[in-house]
């Protein structure tokens, strides 16, 4: 028997008549739905490609290949304003599809993916894809976000990201669109905007509390940390994220995790050479990462625990190397800077082909069984870039395939 969406909705609901009743009461809501209107046809066409992650083939790229992540983000998280209808999905994807008729894809135009988190599922009564976050680590504790759904809006271009996002979420029309509106279905709850690229986290150091006050922050740095991230070849690939078969085909998982930085140790009480070894392994050198532009090679089968014995300190993208597959990490890393509320911040999205991918990669940055009190390596001192890192949140996301992208497995929309 073929596995539909609605079949699986109904088949994994909870238990009993209560659950399969909520199914059917959002499939039949009263909400006026007049013959038509939630024909797929009728709906604006978009040329965007099936998957929502697809970037790669339109970021810009430095003189190395590697991909430059666009330089100005926004995450909002949101609430459902209204009961879920197929007229307000209908409704919801045609005002994102106006919204591509007259903003290009990519960093020129603004790159928009929709995720839905358990609690959409729930709110269905059907079994989640994907699981509630948790902490990862046993020095966390994080708020634990379970929106409805979660929007990545991300350009280059900032005033257009700000126009992209009035239209969509504060009714303020964008030139030529038409209806954008997507308040008929989705409210935000929480707003997370942030930058990556060279000189941006320079631009905004004054002012930012977990930064340095007396010094600056390298001129090209992209990241407040320093260091370019993402590099070619640590990077999982699109293909590598992609769901591969079953309901969700085409589509991958996000998560998406607010990390607060402190820094003035970062800068004051570690060099460059002692940074390089903390951001990458133990025994690289600064001119190591200089020769290696597109990437490190970073061992799988790398024995931590004789590292912090010999070098009393792990690196970073030494200690996730451990959990590759096929010689690739399991995640595409899409994070980027941020100084909400004044606070250097970084937001950590990541998409990969299960939750359960994050959650092995992430586990493997605790290094667990590096820590070595001769040695001075603990689960946050000298054991890669856990020292300066305090995660506050956490969220677990589906990202369907485009055509997917609202309302995955609403009754009567995607079925
Ligand atoms: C919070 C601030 C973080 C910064 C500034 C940072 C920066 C970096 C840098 C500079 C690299 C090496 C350059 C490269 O290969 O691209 C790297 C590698 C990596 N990072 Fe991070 N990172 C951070 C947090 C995280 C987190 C939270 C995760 C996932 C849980 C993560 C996962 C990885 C992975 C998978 C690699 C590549 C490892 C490999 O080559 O196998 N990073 N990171």
């Amino acid at each position: 028997m073929r596995t539909t969406r609605r079949r699986l909705l109904l088949g994994g609901a909870a238990s009993g008549a209560a659950a399969v009743g909520a199914v059917v009461a959002v499939a039949t809501g009263d909400e006026g739905t007049t013959p038509g209107e939630t024909d797929r046809a009728r709906l604006p066409r978009t040329d965007r490609p099936a998957r929502q992650h697809a970037w790669d083939a339109v970021v810009h790229r430095d003189a190395h290949g590697n991909g430059l992540p666009p330089k100005h983000h926004r995450l909002l998280l949101c609430d459902l304003a209204a009961d879920p209808t197929p007229a307000r999905a209908w409704a919801a994807e045609a005002a994102l599809r106006r919204v591509e008729r007259v903003v290009p894809d990519g960093p020129v135009g603004v790159f928009v993916v929709v995720g839905w988190g358990p609690s959409w599922f729930r709110r269905l009564g059907a079994t989640s894809p994907i699981p509630r976050p948790k902490p990862l680590s046993d020095v966390e504790a994080p708020i634990l976000d379970d929106p409805a759904a979660i929007l990545h809006l991300a350009s280059d271009d900032e005033r257009r990201l700000d126009a992209v996002e009035r239209a969509l979420l504060n009714g303020v029309p964008l030139r030529g669109a038409g209806d954008t509106d997507l308040r008929g279905l989705l409210r935000v709850r929480t707003r997370r905007t942030g930058f990556v690229g060279a000189g941006l986290p320079r631009a905004r150091q004054r002012g930012t509390v977990g930064l340095p006050t007396d010094r600056p922050i390298a001129r090209k740095a992209p990241l407040y940390m320093g260091f370019q991230s993402g590099l070619r070849k640590n990077q999982a690939t699109e293909d590598d994220v992609t769901i591969e078969d079953g309901p969700w085909k085409g589509g991958t998982t996000m998560h998406v995790s607010a990390i607060d930085l402190t820094l003035n140790t970062w800068y004051h009480g570690v060099d460059d050479a002692g940074r390089v070894r903390r951001m990458f392994a133990a025994d690289r050198t600064p001119a190591d990462v200089a020769r290696h532009p597109t990437g490190l090679d970073n061992p799988e089968d790398v024995d931590l625990p004789a590292v912090a014995k010999e070098h009393g300190v792990i690196g970073h993208a030494q200690a996730m190397a451990s959990v590759r597959r096929n010689g690739r990490p399991r995640i595409i890393r899409r994070d980027f800077d941020s100084a909400d509320g004044d606070a250097a911040q970084v937001h950590f999205v990541a998409l990969q082909r299960s939750i359960a991918d994050f959650e092995a990669t992430r586990t493997a940055m605790n290094a667990a069984k590096a820590v070595n009190e001769q040695a001075g390596v603990g689960a946050q001192i000298n054991n890669g870039i856990n020292e300066w890192i305090t995660v506050t949140a956490r969220g677990n996301y589906l990202v369907p395939a485009r055509a997917d992208r609202i309302c995955p497995g609403l009754p009567g929309w995607s079925a």
